[in-house]
């Protein structure tokens, strides 16, 4: 006799598939770190070991899946982005955040200038610099920092979440050009609040530090339209998630978002950290920590790394497993 379901037998193999996918991935990846680099521009960053890589995957189902480096700490960056915007649509509303801000992929990198002054008056999306600055500006007179920790800690359920003053330092010491499109944002009426505030609030919000576990529990909230399963707590409208999960499919990879959205096909946003929040709608949450990047921006390693898992979890936004189930021996096709 058996001691467990078949329910549970189903589960438990699947977690071991999932395992053994997860680990071919992984060792794969991490031949790949050695192809990019650490980001320089903030020194801070220039001193992370650009050999790590780490992934954690929170499934709906409450499985977790951790590989590597996953609970090493490093600075959110940009990904600090999709927090304030999903502050900012939970205070203010739709209607108002965009006012400010499009939602447009702006096709340039991620703290370009030129667009914003010669093609639009407002930013063309939340997720680059010059959009989450705006956002900054609607939020810095309204919430203090230490809620959007206490809302950063709540989020990804890490209380070991803190403010990494060093990394903070650094970025004000060599930040003209996101001080340059704070200025030009004032100018054109986007930034309305004082412009060194608002620089000062976008900045220390990068430089939380946080792990891959930290943000697979971000993304798992964002995957389950903004309810914790385990619980029936709800931290998000379904509206503030279903908006953030667009954003971060169009534009959440910056220049390099339409190409990331082929060869992987999950709603991510990276930071310079090496980071990379992935949602995977209705399925699970993943965090994943890489610091060598690319020429865009973004995780190299770790975006092999999440080709191959959804490439073998079968986790492509446009791919439905039953369906294909389904023409394949129904031979609807
Ligand atoms: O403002 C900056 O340039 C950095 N604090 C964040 C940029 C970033 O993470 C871009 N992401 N890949």
């Amino acid at each position: 006799m058996h001691d467990y379901s078949l329910e549970q037998a189903y589960i438990m193999k699947d977690r071991k598939e999932t395992l053994d996918i997860v680990e071919r991935a992984y060792e794969e990846a991490r031949k790949h770190t050695c192809e990019g680099h650490v980001a320089t521009y903030i020194p801070e960053l220039g001193k992370v070991n650009p050999d790590q890589l780490g992934i954690c995957i929170y499934r709906l189902d409450g499985e977790k899946i951790c590989f590597g480096d996953y609970n090493v700490r490093f600075t959110m960056q940009s990904i600090s982005k999709v927090m304030s915007l999903c502050v900012a649509l939970e205070i203010l509303g739709m209607e108002e955040v965009f006012k400010y801000v499009g939602a447009e992929p702006s096709g340039e990198a991620f703290n370009s200038i030129a667009e914003l002054d010669l093609n639009s008056n407002k930013p063309y999306n939340p997720l680059i610099n010059s959009g989450a600055l705006a956002i900054a500006g609607l939020l810095v007179d309204k919430v203090s920092f230490y809620d959007m920790i206490a809302f950063a800690r709540r989020i990804c359920v890490d209380d070991d979440i803190t403010f990494n003053e060093e990394a903070y330092e650094s970025e004000m010491k060599t930040c003209s050009r996101n001080r340059a499109i704070a200025y030009l944002l004032e100018s054109k009426g986007i930034i309305q609040a004082d412009v060194e505030e608002t620089l000062k609030f976008y900045t220390k919000l990068c430089a939380l530090n946080v792990t891959a576990e930290s943000l697979a529990n971000f993304a798992k909230i964002l995957a389950s339209d903004g309810v914790c399963i385990k619980t029936g707590k709800r931290y998000l409208s379904g509206s503030t998630v279903r908006i953030v999960k667009t954003l971060m499919l169009t534009c959440g990879m910056y220049d390099g978002s339409g190409t990331y959205a082929i060869q992987v096909g999950i709603p991510t946003k990276s930071g310079v950290g090496g980071g990379l929040l992935c949602v995977s709608d209705k399925r699970a949450g993943i965090g994943v920590f890489g610091p060598a990047l690319d020429d865009k921006g973004n995780s190299v390693a770790g975006i092999k790394l999440l080709e191959q898992i959804s490439e073998h979890l079968r986790l492509n936004l446009f791919f439905d497993p039953d369906w294909d189930d389904l023409i394949n021996k129904e031979k609807l096709i």
